[in-house]
């Protein structure tokens, strides 16, 4: 079973959700707070991408690397590769640690950038999740969508934790005639988008 997790990375991961959990109560700034996905939704993440068809996967929010190490357990399975964006130096010290901790750094490749002045570089797309400030969504999945391969799948998370801030960009994916999507109740609300 692919989501058999290597003891280093269950380590790793470990420690982020301890820290993902301080951070929620001790006070820590919005901002240098991890704010990952929980475990249900990593797992939803591997499950789909490792079920994409044949194109490069990104990942738009990097943060410390927890969604990270789920998929790439999917690279694994798959024989994969996938590129990660963060735009804050300190995540992006914290996910570099991460990748080595875990031993990834063979199927991980960290770009500490704004994805939006990165995306013009990329080819084809068949899996990407988007994770990022919610004032970015809607630049990012007009990027985005035009790029995924057919089949290839936009994951968003926040969908149901923060409808307001994301209703513009999620009414526009609902009513999309490029893909098929719906919000999926997992974690904060997945919003999966499945190219025609
Ligand atoms: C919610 S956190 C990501 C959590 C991570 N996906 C996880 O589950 O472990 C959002 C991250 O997106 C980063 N970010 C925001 N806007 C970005 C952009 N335009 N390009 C790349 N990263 C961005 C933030 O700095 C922050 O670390």
């Amino acid at each position: 079973m692919f989501l058999d997790i290597p003891a280093p990375m269950l380590q790793r991961m470990r420690e982020l959700e301890t820290t993902d959990r301080e951070d929620r109560v001790d006070g820590t700034a919005r901002l240098q707070r991890l704010r990952q996905v929980p475990p249900e939704t990593g797992r939803f993440l591997a499950l789909l991408a490792a079920s994409s068809p044949e194109g490069s996967w990104i990942e738009i929010g990097t943060s410390a690397g927890y969604s990270t190490l789920w998929l790439a357990l999917a690279c694994r399975a798959r024989h994969h590769t996938i590129t990660t964006f963060e735009i804050m130096t300190s995540k992006s010290v914290l996910a570099a640690a991460t990748f080595m901790a875990a031993d990834v750094n063979d199927v991980v490749t960290l770009v500490e950038d704004d994805f939006l002045s990165y995306v013009d570089r990329l080819g084809d797309i068949s899996f990407c999740f988007l994770d990022a400030e919610k004032e970015v969504y809607g630049p990012c999945y007009d990027a985005v969508i035009p790029r995924l391969v057919p089949g290839g799948l936009l994951v968003a998370d926040n969908a149901l934790s923060h409808p307001d801030e994301l209703k513009p960009m999620l009414d526009a994916a609902l009513s999309d005639s490029r893909v098929d999507a719906l919000v999926v109740p997992i974690g904060k609300g997945e919003l999966v988008c499945r190219k025609r």
